[in-house]
């Protein structure tokens, strides 16, 4: 008797020194297990008198009870801990403010993009869209740009390892012009249509980038004339820029696939600056377009995103645009 109550006693000190599961099943085999201690008093039972037996098995089982009961309660105590301690490790703090996900911006080029495409499409002007890698004819001789011509070199070309049908280097577009020529081929007059996207030069200071952004307006039809080009160009600088007084000034200049030629300037804190490039198209670039240069006539443009972007925002150096700077960048 006395022998079961040291086995109770010590079996209930080796379960609450168990420190976790596995450790209490080992104690649990100590006593309970088949070599286990109390176990052993089993055999004892044999070898007593019939009415000793029913008594000594009575405080057998009472003692084989407590010892369950304490493993049992042993095994509740060690998955609450661990329950608590998972509990506490994964605890969220709910007053520390969130990390939130950085929610990303139109850039400043793609705003004046969307802005313009959307002025013109409201004066009529369908939106067209064609490639950056270009052929030579598309963007040089299509426009009345022949080959080995000194106008060609007013623009450094980006030209690319591969060779078009005729055998000549592809280029990354120079400007958006070849867009009138894709374009014209593939439509009927009356062609009222713009192109924006990106081009490539070999270029780049504060106010160059070798990549830059264009949009290139082409209007053909049987009676367009400068004048036209004159007021929807107009129409769109003065909303572009929300002022109805805005000036502008067209001044003669040069380009091979227009003829007269013409820079537009717009008048800015007292200056002119140089906005676009213009002209009527050229009789032979209308007869690159598919189309009879007696019949059919208009005007080109073609202005550069980033100078109108510039000027709306009133940001100085060009470079801001393509450095990724996030304190430039969210101010927009
Ligand atoms: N393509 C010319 C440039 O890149 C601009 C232009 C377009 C001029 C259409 C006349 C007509 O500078």
């Amino acid at each position: 008797m006395q022998q079961l109550d040291g086995i109770v006693s010590r079996a209930r000190a080796a379960f609450s020194a168990a420190g976790d599961a596995a450790s209490l099943e080992n104690a649990k085999a100590r006593f309970l297990g088949k070599q286990g201690e109390l176990t052993a008093q089993q055999s004892a039972l044999k070898n007593l008198a019939p009415e000793q037996r029913k008594e000594w098995g009575a405080k057998f089982n009472a003692a084989k009870q407590q010892i369950e009961q304490a493993l049992e309660a042993r095994r509740a105590e060690i998955a609450d801990a661990k329950l608590a301690a998972r509990l506490a490790e994964e605890a969220l703090d709910v007053t520390l403010p969130g990390r939130g996900r950085g929610r990303g911006g139109i850039h400043p080029v793609i705003r004046t993009w969307q802005r313009v495409e959307q002025i013109w499409r409201s004066i009529g002007f369908e939106v067209a869209d064609g490639p950056e890698i270009e052929t030579d004819w598309y963007n040089f001789t299509a426009l009345n740009n022949p080959e080995n011509h000194p106008a060609r070199s007013m623009q450094d070309t980006f030209y690319v390892d591969l060779k078009d049908q005729d055998g000549l280097p592809l280029v990354l577009r120079t400007h958006t012009s070849p867009m009138q020529v894709r374009y014209a081929r593939t439509h009927q007059p009356p062609i009222k249509a713009i192109a924006l996207g990106r081009t490539y030069r070999v270029d780049s200071d504060a106010t160059h980038s070798p990549m830059f952004h264009q949009v290139e307006g082409l209007w053909i039809d049987e009676h367009i004339s400068f004048a036209d080009l004159k007021s929807v160009y107009t129409d769109f600088l003065r909303r572009f820029f929300e002022m109805d007084d805005l000036e502008l000034r067209f001044r003669p200049s040069f380009f091979p696939f227009t003829e007269p030629s013409a820079e537009i300037d717009m008048a800015f804190k007292g200056s002119w600056l140089e906005i676009s490039g213009a002209g009527q198209v050229h009789p032979s670039v209308v007869r690159n377009f598919g189309l009879d240069p007696e019949r059919y006539i208009g005007f080109a443009f073609g202005s550069g995103l980033e100078r109108l972007t510039m000027l709306r925002y009133g940001i100085d150096d060009l470079r801001l645009f393509f450095d990724g700077d996030l304190r430039f960048l969210e101010q927009f």
